[in-house]
This record gives structure tokens, sequence and C-alpha cells, in this order.
């Protein structure tokens, strides 16, 4: 079996953090939400890999490399526009060839790996299995009707009247009937080749599409909330561990991973929270559910519930929260008049100021 996983697309709902960089590999507690994903398609057991890449194909292969680094053999296949699901399958037919393969949307972020249900259509083997789950804005995604058997009844990609409330997660199985239902497809109203359409074109076959509702924490890290949401929970999870400096000033409270090479000084580390290699907290108050990334400066500032990306300087700043900061950012106060807001941002930044 292999994995072909998506890494492509333009991340447009988490400008301008993706106008710079590709959307996987935002940090969920200072690793790539990609890595997550690789790692549990190697620890259910698949090694050989086909990552399809577009216009951020650079830094995804300089990310991953030859997935050695993973246990697996990553092969890069080049998607020359981001045409959907399922004109990404096509682009990776030769490579597929015959072989069964889940396919795993690189933003897709699953609780508990995939083991299970991969090990499932193994044993199963339908023509195609789904994962699902109950979600509030079902508009948003796939929809699935399951029919009085539990069997996939109909799918229906972001409908505006949801039949039901089970969204496709970004984790699917199949044969290689799949590709016969890819070449048959028109472009959707969207632009898109949809999956959704390739399977719900097994399903008017008459093959068996397989269900599975997933009751773990799914999340597909599409948008700056959700991106948040994940921090969160992985933070829950994390290993509390102080291998940088604490000063005798600081008060470490609850989980909380000071990477090696991180400096904290007279602050309040308040987990659960993660401060990156190299990064320096002085005079502040980190956390809760915050990860702050390498070499970055926190300096007389209080970040809470909040992302920072590699190398972003917050310098007498008052209260950051919710917040995702990227790369090389600076934001720094100031007590001089005017007290005007003086704001470099790039092309689809947000802002909200406490007025
Ligand atoms: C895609 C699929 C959708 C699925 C979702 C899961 O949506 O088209 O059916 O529910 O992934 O993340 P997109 O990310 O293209 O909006």
């Amino acid at each position: 079996m292999k994995a072909l996983v998506l890494a492509g697309g333009t991340g447009s709902r988490l400008r301008p953090i993706t106008h710079t960089a590709a959307k996987q590999l935002v940090p969920v507690a200072n690793k790539p939400v990609l890595f997550y994903g690789i790692e549990s398609i190697v620890e259910a057991g698949i090694t050989d890999i086909g990552v399809i890449v577009g216009d951020t194909a650079a830094e995804i292969r300089a990310a991953l490399g030859d997935g050695t680094r993973f246990g697996a053999r990553v092969t890069y296949l080049h998607q020359e526009r981001p045409l959907g699901l399922a004109h990404a399958v096509s682009v990776a037919r030769d490579w597929l060839g015959e072989d069964d393969f889940v396919m795993y949307l690189g933003d897709n972020f699953i609780v508990g790996g995939i083991t299970g249900f991969v090990e499932s259509f193994r044993k199963r083997r339908p023509t195609a299995g789904l994962l699902l789950t109950t979600v509030d804005n079902p508009g948003a995604f796939g929809v699935a009707e399951l029919g009085p058997d539990g069997e996939v009844a109909r799918l229906e990609e972001k409908p505006s009247a949801p039949r039901s409330n089970l969204a496709l997660v970004g984790v699917y199985f199949f044969t290689s009937a799949v590709h016969t239902a890819v070449a048959g497809l028109n472009l959707s109203a969207r632009g898109e080749l949809e999956i959704t359409e390739a399977i719900q074109r097994l399903i008017d076959e008459g093959r068996t599409v397989r269900a599975t509702t997933i009751t773990g924490y799914w999340k597909d890290t599409g948008n700056v909330h959700d991106m948040l949401e994940v921090n969160r929970s992985v933070l829950e999870m994390l290993e509390q561990a102080v291998e940088g400096e604490a000063d005798e000033a600081s008060h470490i409270i609850g989980r909380v991973r000071i990477e090696r090479g991180a400096r904290v000084e007279r602050s309040r580390i308040v987990g659960p929270a993660i401060i990156g290699a190299g990064t320096v907290v002085r005079d502040s108050r980190v956390g809760p559910f915050t990860s702050i990334d390498e070499d970055c400066t926190i300096d007389r500032s209080e970040v809470e519930s909040s992302i920072i990306l590699q190398g972003a300087s917050i310098v007498g700043a008052g209260r950051i929260e919710d917040s995702l900061i990227g790369r090389s950012v600076r934001i720094t106060g100031s007590d001089e008049a005017p007290h005007g807001h003086r704001l470099v941002l790039g092309d689809h930044s947000q802002i909200r100021i406490a007025a």
C-alpha cells in the first residue's frame, strides 16, 4: 500500500502567512502540521509516500527531504495548478500504478493516527474507504449521507443545504478502481476535479464504499481559528521538559517545554506552552496554550493562546492573544507621542487593535 500526501494548494485562508510559506508547514507545538500526518502514515506501516507539491515545492522538499528522517521513501509529484483533489490523484496516476493507497490531505490533523483505519481497510478491502466526523458547519466540507445499513448512499461537496452533519475527513482509502472514476470527471462549479464526485461515481456503479465515523479529534487546519485550536489540543499532550535555562526569578507552571538553548529570565510561563531553541523570554508572561518557535524574543510582553513563528520579536507590546504571528515579524510598543499605531503589514494581514 502507498500513501499520497497532498501538500500543494494556495492556503488562501491562512494569508498572509501563506504568501511566503506553505500552509502545511505552519508549526503546531513547534512542529509542522504536515509532519504529524507523515508520522502517522509511517506508524501505520506505509513507507512509500508520494507527496503532491505545487508552488511551494521547494519549501516542502527542504522540510521532508527524501523521507529518511521519517523512516520513509518520499517521491515528489508536481501539480502544475491546484485543480482539486481528484486532479492530484490523476497527477499521481503512474506513480500509484495498481496499488491501493491512502490519500492524506497535508493540512489535516487527526489525533490518534490512522493505524486502525489502515488495518481495517486492508482487511475488508472495499473499493473506497472514507472517514467521517460530525461537524456544526457541514456546508464547509464534503458531506455524506448514509443508507439504512450505514453504507455511503450519497456524497455532496460543500452543499448549501447539507443532508447530514457528517463531514468527510481529509483521509481517504482507495483501490485502483478510483482511477477510472477520476478519469471521467469534469471540472466542478468551483473549477476543480472533485474527489467527492469520483467517489459518488463508484457508489453509482454499485461498488462498496465504506465509511467509519471517527470520534477522536480532527481538524482541517485551513484557517487561523482551527490552527490555534489544534495547537491548544496538541499542547495539552506535551511532555514537560526544561532543557533550556530558566533563572530563579522565573516561574514555570504546569506542562511547559523549554527547549535546549532557550532562555527565560524574570518571567512567568504557564503551561501548556513550548519555547523553542534560541528564544529569549524576558520580563514577560507566556501561556497558556502558546507555542513560541525558535530564535524569537519576547520582552516585557504577554502572549497567550498563540503561535509565534521563527525569529519573531515582541517587545513592550502589552498583551497578545489568539494570534498567529509570522516569521521575523517585529511588534514593538512605544510610549512616545503621537500615540497612533504605526503598522507595516503584508497583503491580507489581519490585525485587531485594543482601542
Ligand atoms: C476538502 C474536500 C472536502 C473535505 C475537506 C476535509 O475540502 O474537498 O470534501 O471535507 O477537504 O479537509 P477543501 O480543503 O478543498 O476545502
